[in-house]
């Protein structure tokens, strides 16, 4: 999951896990790879572990490391623990770091072990940053669909046609990648001829819903919110990225 700040990425992979387990269609692995995401908050899950809190444990205790493993082999096998096991599905979470360089190293830890934790699961979604920093590290080098999030909007459109650019550019694999346009308040048609440009397949498209702006105030997980115009929607979205 892709796209440019607030647009929708989080609740949107939310939402998608919430229809994968609801509708018993697969396992879940969510990866919350957003230093400043609500994932886990929105999924229910309170305070849960932290690659980067993994790694700092780690450091401190350098000590503990077995003879015979390097500090980086040992972090590899101690992020695979620091998958939370929640209701229905697995989550894992890059979480914050602190100082500089720090990014650079859990980014590249993540891109190292996705790959290996994600065999053992019949969906994995990446809850991404805003932006193209994922993109352009290349965190995800390979991705099954990469789904991007814009707002009903023509610069929210560019903003997404670029990091598909960016993505194509750095020869990042994908078997399909789409649209997703959220918050839609009125006809897509104005903005028909700036998706074209994109060369995205459009996914879906999410209407801007009040009710959205009521949950977040509830502080209660996705499971909770029923909106059938919004799960039906995302039941779309996710029907054509199976396609
Ligand atoms: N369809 C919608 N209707 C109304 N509000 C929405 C809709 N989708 C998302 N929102 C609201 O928009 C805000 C931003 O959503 P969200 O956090 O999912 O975006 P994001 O792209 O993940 O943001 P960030 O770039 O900060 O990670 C939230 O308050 C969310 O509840
Ligand atoms: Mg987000």
């Amino acid at each position: 999951m892709n796209g440019k700040g607030g647009t929708g990425k989080s609740s949107i992979c939310a939402f998608l896990i919430a229809h994968i387990i609801e509708n018993a269609l697969g396992s879940v692995l969510a990866i919350d790879a957003d230093p400043n995401s609500c994932l886990p908050e929105s999924l229910g899950v309170k305070e849960p572990e932290t690659i980067v809190g993994t790694c700092d444990e780690i450091s401190k205790n350098l000590s503990k490391i077995p003879a015979g493993i390097t500090k980086d082999r040992f972090i590899e096998m101690r992020v695979q623990e620091a998958v939370n096991e929640a209701k229905g599905f697995d989550l894992l979470v890059m979480g914050r770091p602190e100082g500089p360089g720090c990014y650079c190293y859990v980014n590249n830890l993540l891109r190292g072990i996705v790959g290996d934790i994600a065999k053992g699961y019949d969906f994995v979604i990446i809850d991404n940053a805003a932006g193209m920093e994922h993109i352009s590290r290349r965190t995800t080098a390979e991705l099954n669909k990469l789904l991007i999030v814009s707002d009903y909007s023509i610069p929210g459109v560019r903003s997404a046609r670029r990091i598909y650019d960016l993505a194509r550019q750095l020869g990042i694999k994908f078997s399909g990648a789409y649209l997703v346009v959220n918050k839609v308040t009125g006809p897509v048609e104005p903005l028909a001829k700036e998706i074209g440009r994109t060369g995205l397949g459009v996914a879906g498209t999410v209407p801007y819903d009040e009710g959205m702006v009521d949950w977040n105030i509830s502080n209660k997980p996705i499971f909770d919110f029923h909106n059938e115009t919004i799960r039906g929607e995302i039941a779309n979205i996710f029907n054509n990225l199976m396609r």
